[in-house]
């Protein structure tokens, strides 16, 4: 078999093409325009270059963007006012603090001190409560991608094995709460494996679909896929450089052996990536139209 690939390009056009008309209706109707603001501290070129791509995104869509810079020296005192400023902003509907904070900055305490209701990337424990409890108001933008492009792509997972590589707070542990809850595009058997786990071969091997988000280039390899899975690498390993001088993204996943056995497979780059944006362009959205109500 040679797997369909899952072009995440394609269908997250497709996603903010309709983000777009739900935008210019909110805009229409009810004169709110969705707005977002991105802090970055320091100047981790990873995170620069993630701050500045959701930071189009949002002007693109017409949203409201601002960007934040500040130094990677800032005092924990200033960022968490910088914060405060923006929870006070009626014009911001969703607070994005890049990860990760340097050093001497208390992570918890920041992520703490964003306003759930503007928490756009969810990582706030209210919002974290919320999914467990199978009742969210924003769903965190990586494991809701992946979902979608679960979805999407015809995967069924109503009672599927569903084997997850990695146990983080930003995609691991989130995508395995998502997809084991009640309802459409879900309802799966979730497994998490990690880096304490005896045997992960053994559990990616029985996955119908198999999630890696490892951190680790080729933490899977093709002979632990199934025939007929479906395989989605959240990987991003910057790996040397093109012949442009560019820095080389691979995954976690080994593309040429898992591709020959799989039913579908995401790319690296172009699978998950644009996703998570379009998801956190979607959250905004959401936080706006969530102050039509209150
Ligand atoms: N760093 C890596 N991924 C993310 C993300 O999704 N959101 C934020 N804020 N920081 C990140």
């Amino acid at each position: 078999m040679t797997a369909k690939i899952i072009d995440g390009k394609e269908i997250a056009a497709r996603i903010r093409t309709e983000i777009a008309a739900d935008t210019a209706a909110l805009v229409k109707q009810h004169g709110i325009v969705p707005g977002l603001v991105t802090i970055l501290v320091g100047e981790n070129p990873a995170s620069q270059s993630y701050v500045s791509a959701k930071g189009k995104a949002a002007k693109e869509l017409g949203f409201h963007s601002v960007q934040e810079t500040v130094p990677a020296a800032i005092a924990e005192g200033d960022l968490l006012a910088l914060v405060d400023r923006y929870n006070r902003d009626d014009s911001i509907h969703g607070i994005l603090v890049q990860l990760p904070l340097p050093k001497h900055v208390n992570e918890e305490k920041v992520l703490l001190a964003i306003r759930p209701d503007k928490d756009v990337d969810a990582f706030h424990p209210v919002n974290v409560g919320k999914l467990v409890i199978g009742n969210p108001d924003f769903l965190p933008c990586t494991p809701a991608g992946i979902q979608e492009l679960l979805v999407r792509s015809g995967a069924k997972l109503e009672g599927a094995e569903v084997v997850v590589v990695g146990r983080s707070n930003i995609v691991g542990k989130p995508i395995a709460n998502m997809l084991l809850q009640k309802g459409k595009g879900a309802n799966a058997t979730v497994t998490i494996c990690h880096t304490r786990t005896r045997d992960t071969a053994f559990h990616a091997r029985r996955a119908d679909v198999l999630i890696v988000a490892a951190g680790v280039p080729n933490a899977v390899t093709g002979d632990m896929v199934k025939e007929g899975a479906f395989v989605i690498d959240v990987g991003v390993n910057r790996v040397g450089t093109t012949a442009s001088g560019k820095a080389k993204l691979v995954g976690d996943v080994d593309f040429e052996g898992a591709s020959k056995r799989a039913a579908a497979i995401t790319p690296v780059p172009g699978g998950v990536g644009p996703m998570t944006i379009t998801m956190l362009m979607r959250n905004t959205l959401r936080a706006a139209q969530l102050r039509i109500r209150s």
